[in-house]
């Protein structure tokens, strides 16, 4: 059978050259970096060339970059560590709706341990106003987390703008950029942006690593305590194959991207066509351009987003729904009703994310098999209209 894989947003396979990057530090480099003979030294200068060509991607110092083992663990240490060395400044933290869990999560434990969380809302394409941020704003605020794209619909955010305002208010800005890192340009020379997090696994390096840039002068607390590594922000030895396969791939990807990001766009972009053209009674979930060019989330009408994704899994295709199955029964998907959708049309929702890999070919077959699976299950729809007209008749 076929297997086309639009889901790398959930995570990407392994580039290549980063495979023959790591492959060394999975025999001969197996020293600990922290120690001072040579075994340690060769292997503490692969940690730190992958922290430099890191850095030089996102456009700051290497000094600034905390490598830990996650996005989640590094969303975590930025909102716990901000809280926990701030929390005698003030106890308000401004995030949006549409965060991912690794935010969310970590928003409402503080909330249990005294502090205040507001979720600022978005619009109809998932985007959040910057001014909602500034009149969110209390002299209590000591973060601002938003992220940088969405998983779920791939629309983009105003870090610019958002960052700006928490930057006028003297408030640390945070943006979990897991999504967008190596999508779209990221200049952390021009934005104002305090902390950034990104992960190793949606770009194309492994997974169990990821990273936290913490800018010059922002102080937070760690929270694995145990040896000096990361300069006391982060104990524990280190993923070292993890993190030489992230600075292989943002080495890549600074050479690359743009090339890479037109093709997958252009991918994108058929499949989008493809589907609209083909298949009445859809609705595109996100921003029409403010989004990332890999990701197409749309509800199929009349049909549960489930039983397309189980259908097309069948056929070969694998791509995510965003509905979360809850106590048995299958909740709509948080993020598209924070947008506004009709919940019935939440349900009927699938996301597309496109990545290495994919060809023409797949995007042709792909629109092949959802028309099918659409039409094989509207006409088992009761509410279908056309299915209604015909039991009618
Ligand atoms: C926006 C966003 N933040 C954080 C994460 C978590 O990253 P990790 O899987 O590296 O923990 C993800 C993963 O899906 C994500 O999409």
């Amino acid at each position: 059978m076929r297997k086309i894989y639009f889901d790398h947003n959930a995570t990407t396979p392994v580039h290549p050259e980063v495979k023959k990057a790591v492959e060394p530090y999975l025999s001969e480099q197996f020293g600990n970096p922290s120690s001072i003979h040579w075994a340690g030294r060769d292997v503490r200068k692969g940690v730190e060339d992958a922290r430099q060509e890191i850095a030089t991607f996102f456009g700051c110092q290497p000094l600034e970059v905390v490598l830990a083992s996650s996005g989640t663990e590094s969303d975590n240490l930025a909102i716990k560590g901000v809280a926990f060395r701030k929390g005698n400044e003030g106890k308000h933290i401004v995030t949006s709706q549409v965060e991912h869990p690794a935010v969310i999560n970590a928003c409402r434990f503080l909330e249990d341990h005294g502090f205040r969380v507001t979720y600022v809302p978005v619009n109809r394409h998932g985007i959040v106003d910057p001014e909602a941020v500034r009149n969110a704003l209390t002299p209590d605020t000591i973060l601002v987390t938003i992220m940088y794209a969405n998983n779920e619909t791939g629309s983009i955010m105003p870090i610019p703008e958002i960052g700006a305002i928490a930057r006028e208010a003297g408030v640390i800005m945070h943006t979990d950029a897991v999504q967008a890192a190596g999508k779209i340009p990221i200049d952390l020379g021009s934005l104002p942006v305090d902390m950034l997090t990104f992960s190793g696994h949606k770009v194309n390096a492994l997974k169990g690593a990821g990273g936290l840039i913490v800018r010059k002068g922002i102080e937070i607390e760690p929270l694995t305590h145990g040896g000096h590594q990361e300069r006391g922000r982060r104990g524990g030895t280190e993923n070292i194959v993890g993190i030489v396969a992230m600075g292989k791939s943002f080495q890549l990807l600074r050479h690359g991207m743009e090339e890479e990001v037109a093709e997958i766009r252009r991918l994108r972009d058929k499949l989008e066509r493809g589907l609209f053209e083909r298949i009445p009674e859809l609705v595109r979930n996100g921003h029409p351009t403010l989004r990332l060019p890999n990701t197409l989330n749309v509800s199929f009408r009349f049909v549960e987003g489930e039983a397309m994704l189980l259908n097309l899994d069948m056929m070969g295709i694998a791509c995510s729904s965003g509905s979360a199955c809850t106590s048995g029964s299958l909740e709509p998907s948080p993020i598209l009703i924070a947008m506004g959708a009709d919940p019935t049309d939440a349900q009927g929702a699938l996301r597309f994310s496109l990545g290495l890999g994919n060809t023409d070919g797949d995007v042709e077959y792909a629109i092949d098999a959802i028309e099918a699976v659409v039409n094989k299950l509207r006409a088992l729809s009761p509410l279908y209209p056309s299915t209604r007209e015909a039991k009618a008749r």
